[in-house]
Parts: structure tokens; sequence; C-alpha cells
């Protein structure tokens, strides 16, 4: 029986008492139907870095330590300095250097060496995300011909941003050398097959052959999801612990809420100024309504997100500044995280979820709050037209997080909501959610990396063999 190699930056290896999160919750059903290897950072910085093993029933977790100089160059440095801004259509971020290129080519050959070290030929590996895209080349240089799969987490954009990446002609091309790559939209998959087509002149269709010899690459949306009636039934235990109930106690009134890590791709200080709006016209809301956004530090190395920390706590501080009573404070601004659970509560509190990135590649707060919703009585979800999630959440209210006025007319709304219209809106998000559960997506992406491609149907079918299973 094959394993499945999973590839990432970040590995979730699972400790008593922690719950699940981000990626873990994703591959969860992977993990638990399949002999799993899960290869990645150990989140250590060390000068003399290490290699450990730790096993957990059929699985197992394979973590390393990264230089100082690997983590600026590789993770602070080209990762989220060019990668992560330029993905999000931030050209005007993105801040280049040869160093940080070849820091991280370095690191894509440690985990190549890593892997190496392990893979057996008929092991299927599962790259994720931007930090890991020339893995396969690097692998394929070491003469290592396993079925290969990439699953791009973020968004990716058109070829006139792409193309303003220095280098972009080396490494977007890379991607050639996986069997399937992964988007979490059409629209992303089409940016990419339309790069391909500007640049390499490959006829534009889902299906081409890149790079070396009888390797075809294919690539295809599969939308990341959520479990959604087991976190229908967390939001519904969660609501009613004393943490909830004390926050809502707390509140006069209304609560809208705001949950993401601090990221100028998310939109909170714009989102902000939409809450300002909302305030200045409609008055009839002082004292009845609080917004609470829950946002902790990310990155901070990075000089980009030192500066959106400083607007959103300034923007915070503004609107408290002008609205505030003294039995009202319009703006909670809480830098911390919080628990799965505690937020599943907090959703299912709140009666306007406020999910505005100016882009992002799904963004699963908006289809956890969704969830998390009494169908009987739901709260309504705000969700940015620039959001992989709203290619799925047609019935939410869009917005686009660029306008203010948009955004703060669209909390109006939400808040005036009749109960009817709020009601038929859930049950058609609530269906979209169910449509596309978390729980098939590994098989999914899975199951199409398995299907035989001309020119290497013989390695292909032998693959196959090993994936009877799913
Ligand atoms: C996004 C990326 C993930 C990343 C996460 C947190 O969701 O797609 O790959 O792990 O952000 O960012 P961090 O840099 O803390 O890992």
């Amino acid at each position: 029986m094959a394993r499945i190699f999973i590839i990432s930056n970040r590995v979730a290896v699972p400790k008593a008492g922690v719950q699940p999160g981000g990626l873990e919750v994703v591959l969860k059903s992977t993990l638990k139907k399949h002999s799993c290897v899960w290869l990645g950072w150990s989140g250590k910085i060390n000068d003399s870095p290490r290699t450990h093993t730790i096993k957990k029933g059929k699985n197992s977790y394979t973590i390393l330590d990264l230089r100082p100089e690997d983590f600026d160059e590789y993770y602070n440095g080209f990762a989220n300095r060019v990668l992560w801004p330029i993905f999000h259509y931030r050209i005007d971020l993105a801040e280049f250097s040869r160093r940080d290129l070849s820091g991280y080519l370095r690191v894509n050959e440690q985990f190549a060496d890593e892997l190496a070290k392990l893979l057996e030929p008929d092991d299927i590996v599962w790259v994720h995300d931007y930090h890991l895209i020339p893995l396969a080349q690097a692998l394929q240089a070491r003469g290592l011909n396993n079925q290969i799969g990439f699953f791009l987490h973020i968004p990716l954009p058109p070829p006139e941003i792409l193309t303003a990446m220095p280098h972009h002609e080396k490494l977007i091309p890379a991607l050639g050398a996986y069997d399937l790559v992964g988007f979490q939209t059409d629209g992303d998959a089409a940016n990419f097959a339309r790069y391909l087509a500007k640049e390499l002149g490959t006829p534009s269709h889902m299906s081409m052959t890149l790079g070396s010899g009888d390797r075809a690459m294919r690539l295809g949306a599969f939308p990341v999801g959520i479990e959604t009636r087991q976190f229908n039934r967390l939001a519904s235990r969660a609501v009613r612990t004393n943490f909830v109930r004390k926050v809502v106690d707390s509140i006069p009134g209304k609560l809208i809420i705001g949950v993401d890590r601090l990221d100028y791709s998310k939109g909170i200080a714009q989102r902000m100024e939409g809450y300002e709006r909302f305030l200045r016209e409609h008055p009839e809301w002082t004292g009845k309504v609080t917004y609470l956004q829950i946002t902790p530090k990310s990155r901070s190395q990075i000089k980009e997100y030192a500066e959106i920390e400083q607007a959103v706590s300034s923007a915070a501080g503004r609107i408290n500044g002008a609205f505030s009573e003294a039995a009202w404070t319009p703006v909670r601004y809480v830098n911390r995280a919080y628990s799965r659970t505690a937020l599943a509560g907090l959703y299912a509190a709140s009666q306007v979820g406020l999910v505005t990135p100016v882009r992002d590649g799904m963004n699963l707060v908006a289809k956890e709050y969704v969830a998390a919703q009494n169908p009987d009585d739901p709260g309504v979800l705000i969700l940015s037209r620039f959001a992989g999630a709203a290619d799925e959440f047609r019935a939410a209210l869009l917005v686009n997080p660029y306008d203010p006025d948009a955004v703060g007319a669209a909390i109006a709304r939400a808040m005036a909501m009749p109960l009817e219209e709020r009601k038929q809106r859930h049950a058609e998000l609530y269906g979209a959610l169910l449509r596309n559960d978390i729980s098939d997506w590994g098989d999914r992406f899975l199951k199409a990396l398995a299907v035989p491609e001309k020119g290497n149907a013989a390695r292909q079918a032998a693959l196959r063999d090993n994936l009877t299973a799913l």
C-alpha cells in the first residue's frame, strides 16, 4: 500500500490537548484514511539544525529545523516578501533579492534531500503551498519519479502580475514538474493556464505536457471546505460556554465579528473604514452595536506587517475616539489567538460576520461563520468578492472591500435584514458548504492525481493499484 507524503512548510504535529487548526483540519481525513508521512519545518531556528521524526499511529511526522539564514531568506524573504505579496496582487509590496531567492531554492533542496532518504518508488507525494514550488523539480533531479501533486492554498494572479516577479520564468514553469497542480478556484487555475499559454506557448487547456519527456501536468480547481456538520455541532455547544456568555453579556446590542491573521491581504484597515462610515451614516445604531475584531499577530519580523499593525490599531483608536461613549466602545480590537471552540461560539453569537479581504485564496473564516449559525435565527455574512469563497457563496452580501461606502451600507443592510431573508440566504450558503465538505477533498485530489495520462500510463496504472482504497 502506497504511503502519502504530505510536504508543507508548517507541520501540525498532534499534541495532547491541542485542537487542530488550518492545514491539519484540511488534511484530517487524508491523515485518518491513509498511512501518511508529513514532512516540513519544525518551527525552530537552529545554528546546528536537526531533523526528527515523531510517530503517531500509522502516521509519522518528520520535522526539520531551519538555520537562521534559511529562515530569513526562505521564509521571511522569498516566500513572504516576494511570493506572498505578488500572489495576492500586491506587486508594490514585493521586495526581491537574489540572496532570498537562493535561500528559497536551497531550502527546497534540503527538503528534497530529506525526502530522498524516506521515499519508496510507489509512495505518493503531495506538496502544499507557495513555500515549496520547486520541490518536484528538485526530487526529479535526484532521480525520484514518484507521482507528485501540488496544491496552492493562496491565489494565483494573472500573468500580467505574475510576470512582474523577477525570475518568474524559472519558478512558475517549475510547477510543470508536478503531475497535478491544484488551485482554490477556477479563476486561479485559468490564470495559470493563461500564464503558460502566454509565456511558454502551451495550448490553453487543462492538460498539457511540460518539461521533461513523458510527464504530463494537469491542473484544476479543488476549493477547500470545512467539516460543516462537526463545526455546527461544536458551535452550538460552544455558544453556551461561560466564555461566550461573558462576551455577549458585556456587549450592548448586536455583535459584528471579524477574525483574521494580521495581514495586509485581509483588508482590516479598509474594513474599519467601512464600519466608520456605517456608524456615521446610521446614528440610530449608536450604543447598540459592537464590532469585535480578533487579529493574532503574524510574520512580525517583516516590515509591511509592522506597518499594517500600526494602520489597524490607529484605525480602531480613531473610531473609538470619535464615537465611544462612557458606557459604549464601538470597536474591540484584540491581538490574540483564541481556540477553535471559542471562535465557533463567538461566530454563533454574532449577528454579522465581516469577512472582507482585499484578496484571499479561499477564506475559511467565512465558511466557519456560516457553519456556526443557528438555522432558525442565523447571522448574516458580509463577504469580499475577492475571497475565493465568494465563488461558492453567491448568497452572502458580496462587497467590494475597497469601497468603504459599500461596506458600510452592507453592514446597515445586514443589521436590519428580516428573519425570512436571513434564513433563506443561510440555507443557500449552508447547502453550498455541504456540497463541498472537506471530508472528500483529499480523496478528490488524490483520485485526480491517479488518473492516467498519455505517455506515462504504465507508471500511473501501477500507482493507481495502490490507491484502490480511496
Ligand atoms: C496562509 C498560508 C499558509 C500559512 C498560513 C499562516 O494560510 O496559505 O501556508 O501557513 O497562512 O502563515 P505562517 O507564515 O504563519 O505559516
